[in-house]
């Protein structure tokens, strides 16, 4: 039995599991299982049927949850909800699955994806297959995951994580499993996905000219960082001057959310209360955590105040609390017509040229050239905006305009 899988362990992430579920099923019309690990104490009675309604094997692991210190994952990466991502690891103990491609809540597939159990059928259990991280391609990403199932592998994580002085060394999931399945034994169990199956836009660094030339092929986005587009529908409108792409890539998700969720329910699953970033805390534990010890994991419990100097470069960008959205976007309607996601996918395509055109010379040829021709026509003034390229040919356009002058002086 093979089946893609998320995991949910609150509320906060319910937009995005339930707008995966519906891409992968119905819009992608998958052939496989799409299971989900959620921790349903934490889920309303509401909730849980809208998960019913969309995954086909929901695997109650609430008493199960692996936590890692919350405050080492906050000090490391500033993102103290991510300390339950140690659960990921559960994922190995699944054995009534073959093989499972594993999703973060916050990705959104542009493509069938069923093809990849075919082409990883002969993974070991001892690897994992996953793209490279674009902050650190050395390291992979661990929101997209094609893994064997194996008591053998379970038991060794968490061994590993028991065991290990710094079991992960970024305090969560990523850097967990980069040490067990890439860094224990020099990359030979990692085997690498191409990137275009977990694209993270929102990271600061972006490759522009390949984003432009792979656009179209991109199987899978993945909304890394605290700010998910479910909480952000302020990228989409006033003035907020989001990177072209982000924006783009913000209103496919939406759309998405829109076509399988319009109106009421949409607005609805909105506003479930997540616990998010006004979580507080407290000191968690795991199974195997002996009760008489108090301070498992190093978790004192409760997040100080402090501004947390950031790790990632997107961490850097100014920290938005999530907002819920209690009226859906007005271009909600619209964008539940047939055909438009394949619409935004295009736009997302042109955007992004668009933002080639002015931030990069070389990658689309003639074209600078055309658009900042300064003897070309009367209309081509000098544009603030164009390329560095361009500003740096001013200096010795001036002077050769000078030498004319003086010339016929
Ligand atoms: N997750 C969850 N509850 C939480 C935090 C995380 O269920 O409180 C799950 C969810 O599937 C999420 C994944 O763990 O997508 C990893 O977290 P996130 O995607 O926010 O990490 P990022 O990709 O931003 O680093
Ligand atoms: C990464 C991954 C995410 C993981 C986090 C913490 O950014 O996208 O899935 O939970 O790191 O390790
Ligand atoms: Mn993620």
């Amino acid at each position: 039995m093979t089946a893609f899988i998320t995991l949910l362990t609150n509320e906060s992430y319910l937009p995005g599991v339930l707008t995966l579920g519906k891409a992968l099923k119905h819009k992608y019309q998958s052939t496989y299982k799409l299971a989900i690990l959620v921790n349903s104490d934490s889920l309303s009675k509401e909730s849980a049927e809208l998960i019913e309604s969309v995954y086909d094997d929901i695997i109650d692991v609430g008493d199960k949850l692996i936590y890692s210190s919350v405050e080492e994952v906050d000090t490391k990466l500033g993102r103290p909800e991510l300390a339950v991502t140690y659960s990921k690891v559960l994922l190995w103990s699944l054995t009534q699955y073959d093989t499972l491609i594993y999703l973060d809540a916050d990705t959104l597939p542009l493509a069938n994806l069923d093809h990849l159990f075919d082409e990883h059928k002969d993974l070991l259990s001892t690897q994992v297959v996953a793209s490279p991280d674009a902050g650190w391609p050395d390291i992979f990403n661990s929101g997209v995951l094609i893994l064997k199932p194996s008591t053998d592998t379970f038991t060794s994580l968490v061994k590993h994580i028991e065991t290990e002085e710094t079991p992960s060394f970024d305090g969560a999931d990523q850097g967990l499993l980069n040490e067990f399945f890439n860094l224990k034994t020099k990359g030979s169990n990692w085997k690498r996905l191409p990137f275009v199956y977990n694209v993270t836009p929102n990271a600061s660094y972006q490759y522009t000219p390949a984003f432009d030339r792979f656009a179209g092929d991109i199987k899978l986005v993945h909304f890394i960082g605290s700010v998910k587009p479910w909480n952000a529908d302020f990228l989409l409108h006033g003035n907020y001057q989001a990177q072209a792409s982000l924006y783009d890539v913000h209103k496919l998700w939406w759309s998405t959310f829109h076509e399988h969720f319009p109106g009421e329910i949409g607005a609805k699953i909105l506003n479930v209360k997540g616990e998010g970033y006004s979580l507080k805390f407290g000191k968690n534990k795991n199974v195997w955590d002996d009760d008489a010890d108090t301070s498992v994991g190093g978790s004192t419990g409760g997040i100080t105040d402090e501004p947390i100097a950031p790790v990632f470069p997107w961490e850097e960008r100014e920290k938005r609390h999530p907002t819920r959205t209690f009226t859906p976007p007005p271009y909600g309607e619209e964008a539940s017509e047939e055909g438009e996601q394949d619409k935004l996918h295009d736009e997302l395509k042109k955007s992004i040229e668009t933002l080639n055109l002015k931030t990069s010379s070389g990658s689309k040829a003639g074209s600078l050239k055309d658009k900042y021709n300064i003897d070309s026509s009367e209309d081509n003034k000098w544009d603030p905006t164009a390329s560095l390229n361009e500003i740096a040919q001013l200096p010795s356009k001036l002077l050769s305009k000078k030498r004319e002058e003086e010339s016929k002086k």
